[in-house]
C-alpha cells in the first residue's frame, strides 16, 4: 500500500527520504515520489511510475536540502502513471502533499475548484489537498491544512510541505497510520516505522483525528478541530537488522526460515507447566469472565481470517466454546448484531488492515469487547482492541504472511488451552499440548530441513495452470492457506475446496491437467480423506499429499509427511511445506517473490 516518508532536520533530507521509500518497498506499490525544498526555497520534485530505482534515475545530482516528503503510491484514483504519483502541488508549486488513503467527496470538490478556475495536473483525490490548502486565507500552514482538511471526508495519512515555510511539515491522520520520529535535532515522519528504525527508535504514534507541525527540533500534536494533545514517546524493540534480508535470496525464504524461532518468541513465558495451562496477561479477562463468554467471533483479512479458521477449530475442540472466523469486510458491512457475551478477536499481523480496523471500531461502538491478536507493537488495531496476544514474530516483510500465520495460529492455540483449562481441558490434555506447542519450534526445523524435497515437488507444478486443495474440518483452512499462498506468489490458479464439497461442483474441473493436493492427517477423518483422493483419481486428476508418517494411499503421485504432533496442532505443521512448495513453484516461474503484482503488504484503504 502507499508509504509515507518525510524528513526535516540539519541533514540532506534526499537521501534519508529515498533510503525510507526502499524500506517501504515491500508494502507493494506502482509508482514512487519525492520532494524536497532546495537551498533557494524552491519546491524540488522527482516522481515516476514503477520501482524507487527508477526513480532514483530522474534525480538530479545535488539535491541539497534538509526538509523534503517522498511517497509510494498504489493506485486507487487514476492509473499508475508519472502525473499520478505523488506528491501533488498546487498551481504555484508551493505545496506538495503526499497521501495515503481515500478522499471521498473528490469529484464534488474537483468540480467547485475547477470552477473556480484550477487545472488539475493529475487524476488523483490528493492534488485536491494541495490546491485547497494554498488556497486558504491561513498565516500558519498546520491552520491552512487543517481548514482544508475540514471541508474534505475520507481517509487519509498524509504530509504537506510548503516551500515558502519549510522550516516544518504538517501532517494529519484520519484512518491511515502516520507515526514520527524523534531524532537529534531532527525529525522523522512515515506511515510505517520500518522507513525510520534505522534512525531512531524513539517515536510517537498519531490516533485517529489528530494533526502534528513537526519542526527539526521537535513537534506539536493537536486534534483537527485545534486542540492541543499529549503524546508519550514509545520505543520500537525491532532492531534495523530485522529488515535485512541478510543472506537469503528473498524475504519470504528468510521468514519461512524464521518460523521456529518465531514461534519460540510467540510462547515465551507463557507456558504454565505447573498447572498445564497457559497465561496470556495481554488478554485482561479474568477466569471467572472468560467462563462468561457463550461465542466467539474472529475477524480479519487474507492470511489473519485463515488464521482465525484455524483458531476457531482450535477453540471449539479445545475449550468448546462456538467459534467462527468470518472476512472482516462481510462482519462490517451487514450491520452485525454484536452480543454481550460473545468475545470478538480481531486479527492483524500489521495491525492497520483497514476493513479489521473498522470492524473493531463496529463492535466498540455496538458495545462488544473485543481482543486483538497483532504482530506490530503500538500498531492501530492493537491500541484500539487495548488488550490482546501480540505475537512477538518481528518484522514480516514479504506482502504473503508466512511465519505470522504460523504465530497467530499458536496464539490462538495459547488462547484455547487457556479457555478450555477454565472449563472441560483435563489437565492431562492441557499438559500435552504444552508440550507438543513446546516441541513445535523442532518440528517446523525438521521440515524446513527437508526443502529439496520440496524442490523436486514443485517441479511437477510449473508448468499447469490450475491446482486445487482439498481438506476436511481444519485441514480445509490448511488447503485455503496453500491456495492462498499459491496464487499470490506463483500465479498460478489455485483454489481450495473442502473436500466434501468436491462433489457438489468442482469435481466437473478434475481432469488429467489439474492436479490436487490433499491435507491428509491420520486421524479422525483420514478414511474420509482417503475416499476423496479415490473420487479424484477414478477422473484421472493426479493427487499430491501433505500427511504424516505411514504408507501414501495408492495412486497417490506424491507424498510429502511432517511430525506428528497433538491432533489440534497438526494443522500448523501441514502448513509448512505448502509455504516452501508456494515458494519453489514462484521462484521455478521466475516471479517477484516478495512483491507480487498488484498485491501490498497492508491494506490500509477498504
Ligand atoms: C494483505 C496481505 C496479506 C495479509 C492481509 C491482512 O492482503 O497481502 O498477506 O494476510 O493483507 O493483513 P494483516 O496485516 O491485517 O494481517
Amino acid at each position: 500500500m502507499c508509504g509515507i516518508v518525510g524528513y526535516i532536520g540539519k541533514r540532506d533530507a534526499a537521501p534519508i527520504l529515498m533510503e525510507g521509500l526502499h524500506r517501504l518497498e515491500y508494502r507493494g506499490y506502482d509508482s514512487a515520489g519525492i520532494a524536497v525544498v532546495d537551498r533557494a526555497g524552491g519546491l524540488r520534485l522527482a516522481k515516476c511510475k514503477g520501482r524507487v530505482r527508477e526513480l532514483e534515475k530522474l534525480l538530479p545530482q545535488r539535491l541539497r536540502g534538509s526538509a523534503g516528503i517522498a511517497h509510494t503510491r498504489w493506485a486507487t484514483h487514476g492509473e499508475p502513471s508519472d502525473r499520478n504519483a505523488h506528491p501533488h502541488c498546487d498551481a504555484g508549486s508551493r505545496i506538495a502533499v503526499i497521501h495515503n488513503g481515500i478522499i471521498e467527496n473528490a469529484s464534488a470538490l474537483r468540480a467547485r475548484l475547477e470552477a473556480a478556475g484550477v487545472c488539475f495536473r493529475s487524476d488523483t483525490d490528493t492534488e485536491i489537498l494541495a490546491h485547497l490548502i494554498a488556497a486558504m486565507p491561513e498565516a500558519a500552514l498546520d491552520a491552512a491544512v487543517r481548514a482544508a482538511l475540514r471541508m474534505v471526508t475520507g481517509t487519509y495519512g498524509l504530509a504537506v510541505l510548503d516551500a515558502a515555510r519549510p522550516d516544518a511539515i504538517v501532517v494529519a491522520r484520519n484512518g491511515s497510520p502516520v507515526v514520527l520520529g524523534i531524532g537529534e535535532r531532527e525529525m522523522f515522519l512515515a506511515s510505517d516505522p520500518a522507513a525510520l528504525v534505522r534512525h531512531t527508535r524513539n517515536v510517537v504514534y498519531l490516533d485517529d483525528g489528530e494533526m502534528a507541525l513537526v519542526r527539526a527540533d521537535g513537534f506539536e500534536t493537536s486534534t483537527l478541530d485545534g486542540g492541543a494533545t499529549v503524546k508519550t514517546p514509545s520505543t520500537i524493540s525491532w532492531t534495523n537488522e530485522a529488515f535485512d534480508k541478510g543472506d537469503f535470496p528473498h524475504f519470504m525464504k528468510k521468514e519461512i526460515a524464521e518460523q521456529p524461532e518465531a514461534v519460540r518468541r510467540t510462547l515465551s513465558g507463557r507456558l504454565e507447566l505447573r498447572f498445564q495451562t497457559t497465561h496470556l496477561g495481554g488478554i485482561e479477562l479474568a477466569a471467572h469472565e472468560l467462563l462468561e463468554i457463550r461465542r466467539i467471533k474472529i475477524l480479519g483479512c487474507g492470511s489473519a481470517y485463515i488464521a482465525g479458521c484455524v483458531g476457531a477449530h482450535l477453540i471449539e475442540q479445545l475449550a468448546r466454546v462456538p467459534a467462527h472466523a468470518e472476512p472482516a469486510s462481510e462482519f462490517r458491512y451487514r450491520n452485525p448484531v454484536v452480543e454481550r457475551d460473545t468475545l470478538y478477536i480481531a486479527v492483524s499481523q500489521s495491525g492497520e488492515t483497514f476493513d479489521t480496523l473498522a470492524a473493531v471500531q463496529e463492535i466498540k461502538r455496538k458495545g462488544g469487547r473485543v481482543l486483538g491478536i497483532v504482530n506490530v507493537v503500538g500498531s492501530t488495531i492493537g491500541r484500539e482492541c487495548g488488550r490482546g496476544i501480540y505475537l512477538h514474530a518481528g518484522p514480516e516483510v514479504a506482502v504473503v504472511s508466512t511465519k505470522t500465520f504460523t504465530c497467530t495460529s499458536v496464539a490462538f492455540a495459547l488462547f484455547a488451552i487457556q479457555l478450555g483449562r477454565i472449563r472441560d481441558l483435563s489437565t492431562a490434555h492441557g499438559g500435552r499440548l504444552l508440550d507438543a506447542l513446546a516441541a513445535l519450534p523442532e518440528q517446523i526445523e525438521r521440515i524446513i530441513a527437508r526443502e529439496a524435497e520440496i524442490v523436486r515437488l514443485a517441479e511437477k507444478f510449473i508448468g499447469g495452470e490450475h491446482v486445487f486443495f482439498v481438506g476436511r474440518s481444519a485441514g480445509h483452512a490448511v488447503a485455503m492457506e496453500g491456495a492462498l499462498k499459491l496464487k499470490e506468489v506463483s500465479y498460478l490458479h489455485a483454489e481450495a475446496c473442502s473436500a466434501a464439497e468436491l462433489k457438489h461442483g468442482p469435481l466437473a474441473l478434475i481432469t488429467p491437467e489439474t492436479p490436487t493436493i490433499v491435507v491428509l492427517p491420520r486421524d479422525d477423518l483420514f478414511h474420509k480423506n482417503v475416499s476423496t483422493i479415490e473420487e479424484i483419481r477414478a477422473r484421472q486428476g493426479p493427487v499430491f499429499v501433505v500427511t504424516h508418517p505411514g504408507e501414501p494411499p495408492a495412486g497417490v503421485e506424491g507424498a510429502f509427511d511432517v511430525p506428528t504432533s497433538e491432533p489440534e496442532l497438526d494443522p500448523l505443521l501441514l502448513n509448512i511445506p505448502l509455504q516452501l512448495l508456494a515458494y519453489h513453484v514462484a521462484l521455478q516461474r521466475s516471479c517477484d517473490i516478495d512483491k507480487p503484482r498488484n498485491l501490498a503488504k497492508s491494506v490500509t484503504v477498504e
